[in-house]
Parts: structure tokens; C-alpha cells; sequence
């Protein structure tokens, strides 16, 4: 299976794709990062595991349009099978939504349907969790639809909440959550343990 990882950070969650494709665990082809921050450690961390890259900002185009063609020609070019949404922080153009439907999925750090939507996302998920009190909080791995948080879910996985967790804490628990988690989804995907058709999401994610 022919993977596009999308990150614009730190891309720890994209690291720890690597490592596991890397050890044998994950039989997948890591075939380019897409980043709108060249900048960015993702850059590198695909650098450094040889994988292509492809810096595509939406500001560097004249329209919408223009930039969804661009990017679905390249996606196109690689023989992209699933894209991977992994800490990617712009809103991708509904043509790729359409033309990749079932084929995108994403990682949310809370258990979706809450502390999701819009301006949820990094901190501010962990900084509305230790707000609201909850007990537990986790990771949400969901294919992309156009209603943004809010495609089916495939996988969740939790982790405690402590009356004494900064948000930061929560934050770092929920990472290494995330980076447990992700990889097993892909697989899933891979194997056709779990399958994604018309929106409705078929199989489960055994750990
Ligand atoms: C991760 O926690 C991911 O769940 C989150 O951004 C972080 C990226 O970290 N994504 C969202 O908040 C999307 N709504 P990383 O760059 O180190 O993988």
C-alpha cells in the first residue's frame, strides 16, 4: 500500500510510522511527507528515513482549484492508495476529500465526539480537557470527511486523566498513546482487517 503522510509539525506521530515500518511491523510503503511548513522537523525526519517530500502551502497558488490539482497530480504520480493525516494543521480542499473518499484518515488527540471541532486541536484540546474535568481523555483515529472531526471512527484508545496533570502531562500521555495507536490502524487498513466503504467503517482494530 502506497502511503502519503501528512504532517506540519513536529511529526512524532510520523517518527513513530517510521520506526514500525522500519522494524518489520508495519509492511507498508512510505511513499512522501506532504508539508505546508518546509521548515517544519517533519521535513527531516522524512529526510532522514529517505522518504520523497512535497512542500505544498495553499498561499503559494492563485485559487483553490489550482492548488487541488497540483497536489492530487502528485498525489496521483506516486500512486498515493491512503493518505495519513498525522498532526496536519490546514484544511485540505474538498476535491481531494472527494477523490480520496475512504482513503484519508486522520488522528485526533481526545476521544472524539468530545473536545473535537473547530479551533480543536493541539493544546487546545488538553488545555478543554483539564478545564472540563474529565477523567479520561486518549486518541480518536477517524476517516476525513468534509464535516471536519466528524468522520467514522476506527480506533480509540484512552488514557487516565489526573486531578494533579497539567495540560502539558495530558498532553505528553496522550502522545504516546497516539504513537501506539496509529500505526495499528494503518496496518489494519493494509491487511483489510478493517475497511472504510461508502462512509461506513467495517472490521475492528484488535491490539
Ligand atoms: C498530535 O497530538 C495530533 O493528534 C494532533 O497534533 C499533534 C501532532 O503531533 N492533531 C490534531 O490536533 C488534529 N486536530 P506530531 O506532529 O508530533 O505528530
Amino acid at each position: 500500500m502506497n502511503i502519503a503522510v501528512f504532517a506540519s509539525g513536529s511529526g512524532s506521530n510520523f517518527q513513530a510510522i517510521i520506526d514500525r515500518q522500519k522494524s518489520g511491523d508495519l509492511q507498508v510503503n512510505l511513499a512522501l511527507l506532504v508539508g505546508n511548513n518546509s521548515k517544519a522537523q517533519c521535513f527531516g525526519r522524512a529526510r532522514s528515513a529517505e522518504i520523497p517530500t512535497l512542500h505544498m502551502s495553499p498561499s503559494h497558488f492563485e485559487s483553490e482549484l489550482s492548488y487541488a490539482n497540483t497536489l492530487l497530480a502528485k498525489l496521483s504520480e506516486s500512486k498515493i492508495e491512503l493518505i495519513v493525516l498525522a498532526g496536519y494543521m490546514k484544511m485540505l480542499p474538498p476535491q481531494l476529500i472527494t477523490a480520496y473518499k475512504d482513503k484519508i484518515i486522520n488522528i485526533h488527540p481526545s476521544l472524539l465526539p468530545l473536545f473535537g471541532g473547530h479551533g480543536m486541536y493541539g493544546m487546545n484540546v488538553h488545555n478543554a480537557v483539564k478545564e472540563s474535568g474529565v477523567k479520561i481523555s486518549g486518541v480518536t483515529i477517524h476517516a476525513v470527511t468534509e464535516i471536519y472531526d466528524e468522520g467514522p471512527i476506527l480506533y480509540q484508545a484512552s488514557v487516565p486523566v489526573y486531578e494533579s496533570d497539567s495540560p502539558k502531562e495530558i498532553a505528553d500521555r496522550v502522545l504516546v498513546c497516539e504513537h501506539d495507536s496509529y500505526w495499528r490502524v494503518i496496518k489494519a487498513l493494509a491487511d483489510k482487517t478493517i475497511s472504510i466503504k461508502n462512509g461506513t467503517v467495517r472490521g475492528s482494530v484488535r491490539k
